[in-house]
């Protein structure tokens, strides 16, 4: 069964929903409102790239929340009924709740769902809930102080994170999900601690294979730990069960543990790629359109908006721009006859 809110008020054949050049509805929109972070994870913004002398986007550059808001509206009346706030880190944008509260009253939009590395979440939980925020996704790589340090490139802030977790869900935050991306050799020795810890909470674990996402986190395929391992192993200690149903679009498998323990969900956006049912676009922070997270270039939709355009002006871009959208980059990775790495955007700048 389709529990998903957003997809279960509107039928994605409704009839306004702009499909793209394989048929695919545009359903959600993930906003980064944020490029910098207050982490370093060696796998998305590595120390060595993004360092102090790093130059992130200035606060001009950067759309305002109306602008945010007035492309959201845009977005909802071609379809998009799920909205999800991301970055770079969203909670270091000041006043976030102001903006939660707007798009939460967009007509259609349906769900409003924040990911974040939790560090901030604590502080900022009931505030967020308060102005229409449904659920959060909350990044948690491992539980051990020492890993987590080296995967969030220096960083502490594990407990400071778990208590993010606590006050999202005091806050009715629900469900509250929890991403731990898998690298072999590095947490891989962890994950199933991580299953243990949340089995039997209400927090659904997932886990994300290591993506080639951008052309900075020197990817390599050994280091990526296929789903099916990890659920074998769990398995074997908790018999899994496959959750039916689902929504199209919907990128985590979804497991249950056999005797009532909850849920747990794999990414496998590297060994069983999804794009067929792809119905994500992406807004940078500073207003580019992007509709594959393995894009080369987008639509800049600031400069319009910046420049007096209407509001059917601003949707006819983004229609066109969606019904010309081939991409289906997870199921290719390199293109045939390709011969140099593709230059592809960078996850911080456009989101996970
Ligand atoms: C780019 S972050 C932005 C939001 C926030 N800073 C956070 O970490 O949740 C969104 C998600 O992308 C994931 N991510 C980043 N780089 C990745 C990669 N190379 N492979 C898989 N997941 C990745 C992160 O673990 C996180 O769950
Ligand atoms: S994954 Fe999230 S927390 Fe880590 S560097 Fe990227 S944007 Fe920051």
């Amino acid at each position: 069964m389709n529990d998903d809110p957003a997809h279960r008020l509107i039928p994605l054949s409704a009839p306004q929903a702009a499909a793209d050049a394989r048929g695919r509805p545009l359903a959600d929109l993930r906003i980064s409102v944020m490029d910098r972070c207050n982490f370093r994870c060696p796998y998305c913004m590595p120390r060595a790239t993004f360092g102090d002398n790093y130059r992130f986007l200035a606060t001009a550059e950067r759309l305002s929340f109306d602008e945010i808001v007035r492309l959201a509206r845009r977005f909802a009346a071609l379809g998009v009924r799920k909205i999800r706030l991301t970055g770079g880190e969203p909670l270091l944008r000041s006043g976030l709740a102001d903006l939660v509260g707007e798009l939460s009253a967009i007509d259609g939009i349906a769900d409003l769902a924040l990911t974040t590395n939790g560090v901030l979440l604590a502080q900022h939980a009931a505030e967020l809930a308060a102005n229409g925020l449904k659920r959060v996704t909350v990044s948690l790589d491992t539980l051990d102080p020492g890993t987590f340090r080296r995967m969030s490139g220096g960083f502490d802030g594990l407990e400071r994170v778990l208590d993010g977790i606590r006050a999202a869900a005091e806050a009715g935050l629900a469900p509250i999900k929890v991403n731990a991306v898998i690298q072999r050799g590095v947490n891989d020795h962890q994950a199933l601690e991580m299953a243990r810890y949340f089995r039997g909470s209400a927090v659904v674990l997932r886990f994300i294979e290591y993506m080639d996402v951008g052309s900075r986190n020197d990817w390599q395929p050994s280091l990526v730990v296929p789903s099916r391992e990890l659920r074998d192993a769990i398995s074997a200690l908790h018999p899994l069960v496959p959750v039916a149903g689902g929504y199209r679009g919907e990128v985590a498998e979804r497991y249950a543990y056999a005797d009532g323990g909850g849920e747990i969900g794999f990414i496998s956006s590297v060994s069983q790629p999804f794009c067929g049912d792809c119905t994500r676009a992406r807004l940078s922070s500073d207003g580019v359109l992007y509709t594959c997270l393995f894009a080369t270039g987008g639509m800049d939709l600031r400069a319009p908006l910046r420049s007096g355009v209407t509001d059917e002006e601003l949707s006819q871009l983004i229609r066109s721009t969606w019904r010309r959208r081939e991409d289906r980059y997870s199921e290719l990775r390199q293109p045939p006859g390709a011969e140099r790495p593709l230059r592809k955007v960078e996850m911080y700048y456009i989101g996970g």
